[in-house]
């Protein structure tokens, strides 16, 4: 059977480190009162020189290092982002242009911190019908740009970075690898828990960041859990034979009561979030490329992806390594 199958994975953080006790020092906020309610101990922050586009580039080349591909064999990107470059073109076209493969398909997605599920769906979905053998799928973003430094409930969760995968379509046994379900989902009733408030066709300007935290809080525990079931109940996998879960990283204490819901325990779960921050539709693969790189997540392991963000869009995927 056809599956799309994780060649390699990698990922990138701007230059500069900023710790919670830096953050207090030009922000009402402290670092016991950061890391009891989220986890969270430092953030990476881009630079003016440092892009959506030029962190994507630089997880994308360590994706194909760590996959021995030249980028000339990618004939898909597709680059989960709320943060881009430009309103357009997309900035996966950027990241086509600076790896040198022209001339494939390369466009962005926009589920926010959901983004990288969507956009690994999509391209598991293309390559399976034969649209291109190998791709890049990136989650990147530069959130930076649109948090309001003047309000201390949301410019403290949020960091900078990009991780990225090459996908790569295989004839592979029953019991071999790629992903072997996911499960997408939104509900547009709620935006107003979770947006930015300015947009090119609204007000004309980028906007800034704006959260009901407790709101998304509990969303974000019941819908997790739901899709955590649905998918595994797909691919005919008990919540048990997990091997890791790679959530999106955005609040310790989700991550716990998500684990807790499902009975996983949780020395499984990939925590990054006291290093990262909440880095939106990067978490996920930024997460995925720590464990690769540290040894914990192994060939022929059983991992589950889950993240939900803005829209309310939430998603899982179960993937063989
Ligand atoms: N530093 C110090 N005090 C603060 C800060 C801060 N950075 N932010 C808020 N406070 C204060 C508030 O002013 C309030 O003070 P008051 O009681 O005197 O009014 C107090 O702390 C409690 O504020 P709450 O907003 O009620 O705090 P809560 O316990 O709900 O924690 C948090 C806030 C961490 C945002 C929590 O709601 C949460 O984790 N929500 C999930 C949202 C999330 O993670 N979103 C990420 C994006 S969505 C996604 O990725 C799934």
């Amino acid at each position: 059977m056809i599956r799309s199958v994780i060649r390699g994975c990698g990922s990138a953080l701007p230059r500069t480190c900023v710790t919670n006790a830096e953050l207090a020092e030009r922000v009402d906020t402290s670092d016991d009162w950061i890391v009891e309610r989220t986890g969270i101990r430092q953030r990476y922050i881009a630079q003016d020189d440092e892009t959506t586009s030029t962190l994507a580039t630089e997880a994308a080349r360590r994706a194909l290092e760590a996959a021995g591909m030249d980028a000339s064999e990618i004939g898909l990107i597709v680059l989960a982002t709320a943060t881009p470059d430009h309103t357009f073109p997309a900035t996966a076209t950027q990241v086509q242009a600076a790896l040198g493969c022209g001339g494939g398909i390369a466009f962005d997605v926009a589920a926010v911190c959901s983004g990288f599920l969507y956009a690994m769906a999509t391209a598991d979905a293309m390559l399976r019908t034969g649209m291109a053998k190998a791709a890049l799928v990136i989650g990147a973003e530069t959130f930076s740009r649109i948090l309001d430094w003047e309000d201390r409930t949301t410019c403290v969760l949020f960091g900078d970075g990009a991780g990225a995968i090459v996908l790569e379509a295989q004839d592979v046994a029953q019991d071999g690898p790629g992903i072997l379900a996911s499960k997408l989902h939104a509900d547009g009733a709620h935006k107003d828990m979770l947006y930015v408030d300015g947009g090119p066709s609204t007000t004309g300007t980028v906007g800034k960041l704006r959260m009901k935290g407790r709101e998304v809080f509990r969303h974000a525990v019941v819908n997790l859990a739901e899709v955590l079931k649905e998918v595994s109940a797909d691919a005919g996998i008990a919540a048990s034979d997990v091997d890791w879960v790679v959530p999106h990283q955005a609040n310790s204490r989700i991550l716990d009561a998500t684990a807790r819901k499902l009975d996983l325990p949780p020395e499984k779960v990939v925590v990054t979030v006291d290093q990262h921050a909440n880095t939106s539709a990067a978490s996920v693969p930024l997460a995925l490329d720590v464990a690769v790189k540290d040894g914990r997540i192994k060939p022929g392991d059983l991992v589950m992806f889950e993240a939900m963000g803005g829209g309310f869009t939430w998603g899982a995927a179960l993937v063989r390594m």
